[in-house]
């Protein structure tokens, strides 16, 4: 089965550094095979860098814009739509922690978001993730893990999918990324692949409520601090379908060594 692997520049890069951060990235992903590679540069360059992208003819690479706004049009000065990004993009972030928690967006409006994002053809990556870590020992060892102690995580994937369609929801793909976990935080702490796969089988089930058997397919990757040195406990579980890369992927060498192990290469 075919890995993703997402890149979120979030705000970083000027655009010089863009263009050096994809023209690398084509270079070493140019040979690997099975995988879908999505850059998400900030709004502003995402035009050169998909030229430039474009230039190489590299089917499994992909753009994503990094959010949104959850109306079709109009009077939102600043605020980026849906249809504008058609053509330009084929993925969008959203729901990510850094949105819910220093724009505070509501489930409604991440709903809309999600709803407009397909409308316009683009495959919406939802983040959700907990805020608190578990126990060291549930880390380690999570065969024990129950539906009620990833209460918040289920909370926020029903909150978003709640009212759509199930041909919207067929369409997202799911980043579980643990607030606790991502490289921006606080003293983050590092997840492990046992307990993002266990996370990963109860959205799933969560998601088969609403699509039936095509949840199956759908894919979930996982997100916080994936490195080099990590990647392969999280890209290689068999409820995980790749990984979401901040930090990592702002570097030409450690994102494509990502890649070529998500590649078995
Ligand atoms: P990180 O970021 O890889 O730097 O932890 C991941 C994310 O916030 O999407």
């Amino acid at each position: 089965m075919k890995r993703m692997i997402v890149a979120n520049w979030k705000m970083n890069t000027t655009l010089s550094e863009a263009l050096l951060l994809a023209n690398g990235v084509k270079e070493g992903v140019a040979d690997l095979s099975h995988i879908e590679v999505v850059l998400c540069p900030p709004f502003p360059w995402l035009v050169s860098v998909a030229e430039a992208v474009e230039a190489y003819h590299i089917p499994f690479l992909r753009l994503g814009a990094q959010n949104l706004f959850w109306k079709e049009e109009g009077a939102f000065t600043g605020e980026v739509s849906a249809t504008m990004l058609r053509g330009l993009a084929d993925y969008v972030i959203l729901g990510h922690s850094e949105r819910r928690r220093i724009f505070h967006e509501s489930d409604t409006e991440l709903a809309a978001k999600l709803a407009l994002a397909v409308a316009a053809g683009l495959r919406p990556i939802l983040c959700v993730g907990e805020l608190k870590a578990p126990s060291s020992q549930l880390l380690a060892d999570p065969g024990d893990l129950t539906e009620r102690q990833i209460a918040p995580i289920l909370h926020q994937l029903t909150a978003a999918i709640k009212d759509l369609p199930k041909t919207v929801v067929e369409k997202l793909i799911i980043a579980y990324e643990p607030v606790w976990a991502i490289s921006t935080t606080k003293n983050p702490k590092v997840a492990t692949g046992f307990y993002a796969n266990q996370v990963a089988r109860y959205l799933r089930k969560e998601l088969a409520k609403k699509v039936g058997d095509a949840a199956s397919d759908m894919l979930i990757l996982y997100g916080g601090s994936v490195n080099p040195e990590n990647a392969a406990e999280f890209i290689h579980q068999s409820e995980l379908q790749g990984v979401l890369v901040g930090g990592a992927s702002l570097k030409v060498k450690s994102f494509v060594s990502i890649c070529q192990q998500a590649a078995g290469n």
